[in-house]
């Protein structure tokens, strides 16, 4: 897998691997990249077929849905449907096997993994991890916030989803997806461990995030004014991050080579 990477980003996994093997701490952010290579778009991929002219901030917005709530719950619908049988893939892997190593090695690092993902791929990998932005297999009552399991018809070649609003038993009001929102607060809890772990962290690594979208973006500003390192992955590295290390290569190739740097005695080579 090495042979694939050039000389410079062997180099430069091998340099971040040595600082991670004895860091205290780690913090690490994960976006809509980490899940690329499992096949779902990132959110600011251009969108698609039906959904080609729409742009994804409108719709996953509370005004969007207050206006349009039919046609915010069907564009849910279509991503439920496009995720539904994605699977980790080895950079989601390769984070869930770090954590692992630090459990069953009785090591004194503490690593915190945070998503922005709404997607389950870190927890079907077998991390564990903090939901910044709620979770796409989710719904909730838009009043009153009861939960809501909506009915999934299964059949042996196809799931439906179904695009017709769904009401609430409770109040009658809409039922909408249990994803944080532009114009929407994040969940308290979730929040307070990612500033926590972000504000006294060693290391901050951002995996596959444009850092566009704040609170989340933030976190990396936090990490820094602490005096933490910063490690970037993502191959089209973003301008507005403040970054230490960039490592510009997809996550599901730089993952597991760092993880091979960190977890053995010896760094990796291209040989
Ligand atoms: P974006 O779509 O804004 O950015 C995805 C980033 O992943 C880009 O910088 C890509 O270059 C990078 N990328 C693409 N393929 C990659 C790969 N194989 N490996 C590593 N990186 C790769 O997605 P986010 O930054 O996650 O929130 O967007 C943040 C939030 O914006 C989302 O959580 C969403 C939206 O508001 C909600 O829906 C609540
Ligand atoms: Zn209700």
């Amino acid at each position: 897998m090495l042979a694939e990477l050039s000389a410079k980003l062997c180099a430069q996994i091998q340099g971040a691997a040595t600082i991670l093997r004895t860091a205290q701490r780690v913090c690490i952010l994960t976006g809509a990249g980490v899940s690329a290579e499992s096949g779902i778009p990132t959110f600011r991929d251009k969108q698609t077929g039906l959904w080609a002219h729409y742009n994804a901030e409108d719709l996953a917005s509370i005004d969007g849905f207050a206006r349009e709530p039919e046609l915010v719950w069907a564009w849910y619908q279509w991503r439920r449907e496009l995720v539904h049988d994605k699977t980790p893939n080895p950079a989601h892997y390769a984070l869930a096997r770090w954590q692992e190593h630090i459990t069953l090695s009785h090591s004194a690092q503490q690593l915190t993994l945070i998503t922005q993902n709404v997607d389950d791929l870190h927890e079907q990998a077998g991390s564990t991890v903090t939901h910044l932005h709620g979770h796409l297999n989710r719904n909730r009552c838009s009043q009153c916030d009861t939960p809501y399991n909506a009915p999934i018809v299964s059949t042996a070649h196809q799931v439906d989803f179904g695009v017709a609003l769904l009401n609430c038993d409770h109040c009658g009001s809409y039922i909408r997806p249990d994803i944080v929102w532009f114009g929407e607060a994040l969940p308290v809890d979730a929040w307070q461990t990612a500033e926590d772990a972000a504000a006294n962290c060693d290391v901050f690594i951002s995996i596959g995030t444009s850092s566009m979208v704040y609170p989340a973006a933030g976190l990396a500003h936090l990490a820094q004014q602490n005096g933490a390192t910063l490690i970037e992955i993502n191959p089209n590295p973003t301008s507005n991050t403040v970054v230490d290390i960039t490592l510009a290569a997809a996550a599901g190739v730089v993952m597991p080579a760092l993880l091979q740097g960190i977890i053995t005695s010896s760094p990796p080579s291209k040989d």
